[in-house]
């Protein structure tokens, strides 16, 4: 009897600590179940994912949500989704199980696409290339090995230089997030011809970037992955690579310190016809005020089916 009982408490335990995740405490307007910012619903599913499942990178997770969540907005219904550096593997299989996710939850469907050499790293050029770091040949993939892993993903092999020539031929669904996770300022440089490309079917409007190689260490605006921005920007007129200032301030709270919240981008294709269009991360920022405060208030009073449905009758019959 007392096992049964300590049982149980502990499973309430567990139950209880989960809906407190899901509801997300946190007091700031994006983290609040808040009706003017599609942040409250898009952090509410990461949160819930990835206490659901094994193995997901919340910083893919969160941004394949993302890309999902503006492709809807903008009724686009399939999207690309890359990783660019793939070596073992670990991550382009998170990839593909956020991709999993974000499709069921969205409904866009989600291609997934890892480029790497399969050799390892070329061979530095020169310091923009950072030698001190990084060597020939290291991280190098096991193909055979990894293959069996993936169910949906793509592999690309060989120099990024050569294989996104016959990605863009493939006339691929717009790219909707990407993770450049290729340690060499020239390797980069050469991934960046996905925001290059003069059709505007290539990518979305904007593009969510986490770039794995910008913290700490001896990164810098003059080396690797930054630089490789820097120019881009100089370059272009109309198309920007940008980092989400104060990231941390609209991710769940456990996510907040992570580094990944300062490793995220923007590139903002400001020529793409559909760039002006309501990205739909403000909902109702136009609305008159009066309804906008009746809005704020209406979901604190969560009718207890409603709560029933979305955390379960156990969970319920906790309060
Ligand atoms: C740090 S590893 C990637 C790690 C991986 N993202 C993970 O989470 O496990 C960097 C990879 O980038 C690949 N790479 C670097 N430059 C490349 C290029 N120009 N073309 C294709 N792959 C490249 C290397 O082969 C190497 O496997």
């Amino acid at each position: 009897m007392k096992r049964m009982i300590g049982r149980l408490l502990r499973q309430q335990v567990r139950l209880a600590k989960r809906l407190v995740e899901r509801l997300d405490p946190e007091p700031g307007p994006y983290n609040s179940i808040n009706p003017a910012f599609a942040y409250a619903s898009i952090n509410k599913t990461l949160t819930t994912l990835m206490s659901e499942h094994r193995g997901l990178y919340p910083q893919y997770t969160w941004g394949v949500l993302q890309a999902a969540h503006l492709a809807t907005t903008l009724g686009i219904r399939r999207i690309s989704v890359i990783e660019f550096g793939v070596a073992g593997g670990n991550g382009l299989v998170a990839l593909e199980r956020a991709s999993e996710r974000a499709e069921a939850e969205s409904g866009v469907q989600i291609d997934v696409h890892g480029f790497d050499t399969g050799r390892g790293l070329p061979p530095p050029t020169d310091f923009r290339d950072l030698p001190h770091l990084y060597r020939p040949s290291e991280y190098r993939m096991d193909v055979d090995e990894l293959r069996p892993r993936l169910k949906r993903a793509k592999l690309h092999i060989g120099l990024v230089a050569d294989t996104l020539k016959e990605f863009f031929e493939s006339k691929p669904a717009p790219i909707g997030f990407a993770s450049f996770d290729l340690d060499l300022y020239s390797s980069t440089v050469d991934a960046f011809t996905i925001f290059e490309q003069k059709s505007h079917d290539l990518t979305l409007p904007r593009v969510h970037c986490y770039f794995d190689d910008i913290m700490g260490l001896s990164f810098s605006e003059f080396t690797g992955e930054r630089r490789a921005i820097v120019e881009f920007n100089a370059k272009y007129e109309r198309r920007k690579i940008a980092q989400i200032f104060g990231l941390k301030y609209f991710l769940p709270s456990q996510f907040s310190n992570q580094q990944w919240a300062e490793m995220f981008y923007l590139a903002h294709m400001f020529d793409h016809p559909l760039s002006d269009r309501p990205d739909g991360l403000t909902l109702n920022a136009q609305r008159p005020l009066a309804q906008h405060l009746a809005r704020s208030v209406a979901p604190l009073c969560v009718p207890l089916t409603d709560f029933v449905v979305s955390y379960g009758p156990s969970v319920a019959a906790l309060i």
